[in-house]
């Protein structure tokens, strides 16, 4: 993917960042694993993620004298989408112990690949300026263009989304819809495949970290890539510029 086609599209070039995804991916890396890798890399996506926060000046008394320190001028947010995003919360709380953490949850159907939104407690008005949107896997992008959708109506004043592995498609789907918000990743995949799913991708997220690697029950007789592979050819056709 060309990705100076997004100037919103932030992709992290930290060897650590590389070295930790690439055991994230691995299939042999079990849950307890994988949820630390998914702190570790969360940590490092923050650090870079929050680098434009503004900091207004303060007066630090250290034991010798008086200076002129810093501290963060914005009111944060951390919104973690249910129920992948649990794990990127605690990293991103030590680097930031003062951020509000709003929770939304959203589900995609297997058939539309939509979100379906089940979890949203927000209060009627905006409590913070800035919404860190966390999220491990940005597919088609449906999940994350839909919470940016409910921080926007909220009155979040700006808004970033940090995911570890995003698809071409998702990135095209989410910057479309809105411009102004930046996007930091470990890494664009490839692809989508005809599920929907990101490739090579590490599989699904929340299954990984949780260990439910029996998933919901499927409809007898349905195969619901006969609908997803429908869906990903037209995100697909987006993504080209076709119509
Ligand atoms: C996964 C992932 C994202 C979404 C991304 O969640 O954590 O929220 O899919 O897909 P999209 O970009 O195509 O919308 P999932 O629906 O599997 O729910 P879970 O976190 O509860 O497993
Ligand atoms: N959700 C996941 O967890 N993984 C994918 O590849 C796509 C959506």
């Amino acid at each position: 993917m060309d990705a100076s086609r997004f100037p919103n599209l932030h992709v992290s070039q930290h060897p650590l960042v590389a070295h930790k995804l690439a055991l994230l991916r691995d299939k042999g890396t079990e849950p307890k694993k994988f949820r630390e890798l998914v702190r570790e890399l969360s940590w490092l996506l923050g650090y870079e993620a929050m680098a434009d926060l503004s900091t207004q000046p303060i007066t630090v008394e250290t034991p010798l004298e008086s200076m002129a320190g810093a501290e963060l001028e914005p009111k944060v947010g951390l919104i973690p989408v249910l129920r992948a995003g649990l794990g990127m919360v605690d990293a991103m709380l030590e680097l930031m112990p003062s951020a509000e953490v709003w929770h939304i949850g959203l589900y995609r159907d297997e058939r539309s690949l939509k979100p379906v939104e089940y979890y949203n407690k927000l209060p009627d008005a905006a409590t913070v300026q800035v919404c860190l949107i966390l999220d491990p896997m940005l597919a088609t992008g449906g999940s994350s263009a839909a919470t940016v959708d409910i921080l926007k109506h909220w009155g979040a004043a700006r808004i970033k989304q940090v995911s570890l592995i995003a698809a071409p498609e998702g990135v095209a789907t989410l910057s479309g819809a809105h411009p102004d918000v930046d996007i930091h990743v470990a890494a664009v995949d490839r692809a989508l495949n005809e599920r929907g799913y990101i490739v090579p991708g590490l599989g699904d997220a929340g299954d990984r970290q949780f260990g439910t690697f029996a998933g919901p029950s499927s409809e007898p007789g349905h195969d619901p890539a006969d609908e997803t592979a429908e869906v990903v050819r037209r995100l697909q056709r987006n993504l080209a510029g076709e119509p």
